[in-house]
């Protein structure tokens, strides 16, 4: 009989305390620290057989070759497309359009010959029909189950090469004891599916919704059980859609998808910032354009600022697809560092077009719009920005500028705002300004400071 000792194991995450606490040291989840005996484990003797260890020239490489899915943007993401025996994780808020992706992904395979198995765990097979024929897709199988002993015999019978489970949370395993829906669940469906995956070399997709707070609902392990983990977001209001890979082990995260909702589904944006610049006013006043990156692909984003008198004790400040917090840092440094107060008054901005623009490289192009507001100077059109600012009024690197430079003079522009020590692309039609300071920056795009004292003492 092995000796035990007691502890506190989280049942989300797995985490374990010596100690009972309200709050799981691991994941942050409340009571969810469960006490348990565990068995202690005995040294490792060297009487043990040892594995064998390997030389890595002498370990063949693993030929887990990508199978692409024909959709443009979801291959891009997956560094190619959907690895044989992998499993995928997609997670994103009900409505973005996951069973949406997902059916055409199969469709497109299923055209190409990949045998494909949709298990429907929320939706009726008219109802996936329906979807169906309004995405013109044919040739997938579909099967309406919840359980797990179900979804097995299913692939058993089919043998197929893909399959996609809709969703995760509405999929049970009858030999559990927690409820369906719940953690245990989640985690126990799970990880049966990795290991159908891994035993059958099948392609395995799980769709799973997320909470509020944006995290995948059900145990954070989830993550970790699967290869890959990618989510897909939107704004209700936009038909803008981007998909990021958080996880990736068969390639590279940093990739960023963009998808327009249309009425045929989802459609690939190779070309994202014609799109988002496509209803740009020019000579409008509060407007500015930077060049920002998301992931491995720069953007060209239009930021825009109004600021308008306010009656209220507490004027407003609202800040959609941009940073609140980080506003109201720009305006505190507006105010002490380049003479523009906007205390008193409300303060609109807005990142166009359905995207957030959470990288500090925005700082330069929101800080021209919101000046631009109180003067009614137009910053000019063919420029864009893009620098960091500082508590000092001082404006500072970010990263791949050259990128970002090449985008905005793909697109037309023929001037860039610049922090004094970034490095430009030689070779491109586009003058680089470099600036040290934003009282230097407002100053060379029409704002000297008098005048916009004056101004934003009159708005
Ligand atoms: P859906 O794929 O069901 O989202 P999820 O599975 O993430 O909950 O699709 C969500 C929305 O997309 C739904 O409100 C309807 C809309 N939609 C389109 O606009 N065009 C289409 O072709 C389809 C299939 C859906
Ligand atoms: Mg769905």
């Amino acid at each position: 009989m092995g000796r035990s000792r007691i502890v506190h194991r989280c049942s989300e995450c797995g985490a374990s305390a010596l100690r009972w606490a309200g709050r799981c040291p691991g994941c942050g989840g409340w009571n969810t620290l469960v006490e348990q005996a565990e068995p202690l484990r005995a040294v490792p003797s060297s009487s043990v057989p040892a594995a064998d260890a390997l030389l890595l020239s002498d370990i063949a490489s693993a030929a887990a070759v990508p199978r692409p899915t024909g959709v443009g943007e979801l291959d891009r993401v997956l560094s190619g497309g959907l690895t044989p025996g992998g499993v995928t994780l997609i997670g994103g808020e009900p409505g973005t359009g996951k069973s949406t992706l997902l059916l055409q992904a199969l469709g497109s395979l299923a055209e190409s010959g990949v045998r494909c198995l949709l298990v429907s765990a929320e939706e009726s097979p008219e109802q996936v029909k329906r979807r169906a024929e309004r995405l013109e897709v044919d040739g997938v199988w579909v099967v309406a189950e919840t359980s797990l002993p179900g979804i097995v015999a299913a692939v058993d019978r089919l043998s197929p090469d893909v399959v996609v489970v809709d969703s995760i949370q509405t999929t049970f395993d009858p030999e559990l004891e927690a409820g369906p829906g719940s953690i245990g669940q989640v985690r126990g469906c799970a990880q049966a599916l990795v290991e159908l995956a891994k035993l059958h070399r099948v392609t395995v997709v799980l769709i799973g919704h997320v909470t509020k707070e944006g995290a995948l609902a059900g145990p954070r392990v989830l993550e970790h059980v699967v290869d890959t983990v990618l989510t897909l977001e939107g704004e209700r209001h936009h038909a803008l859609r981007l998909l990021r890979v958080i996880k990736h082990r068969f390639g590279s995260t940093g990739e960023l998808g963009l998808f327009e909702m249309t009425e045929a589904g989802l459609v690939d944006v190779p070309d994202p910032s014609r799109l988002f610049l496509g209803d740009r006013r020019h000579g409008a006043s509060g407007s500015a354009v930077v060049a920002t990156m998301e992931g491995h692909r720069p953007l060209l984003v239009e930021v825009q600022a109004l600021v308008t008198g306010s009656g209220l004790v507490m004027p407003r400040r609202s800040a959609s697809g941009l940073d609140p917090s980080r506003l109201s840092l720009l305006t505190a440094v507006l105010d002490r560092r380049a003479g523009v107060s906007v205390a008193g008054r409300e303060v609109y901005a807005s990142a166009v077009g359905g995207v957030r623009v959470a990288e500090p490289g925005a700082d330069l192009a929101l800080c021209l719009a919101v000046v631009s507001s109180v003067t009614d100077v137009p910053v000019p059109d063919d420029l864009v920005a893009c620098g960091e600012v500082g508590l000092a009024g001082e404006i500072r690197q970010v990263s791949q500028t050259p990128r970002r430079l090449a985008e905005a003079a793909r697109l037309g522009f023929r001037r860039a705002l610049v922090p004094l020590s970034a490095a430009g692309p030689p070779g491109l039609d586009l003058e680089v300004i470099r600036m040290a300071t934003l009282a230097e920056a407002l100053e060379w795009a029409g704002a000297p400071p008098a005048d916009r004292r004056m101004a934003a003492s009159t708005i």
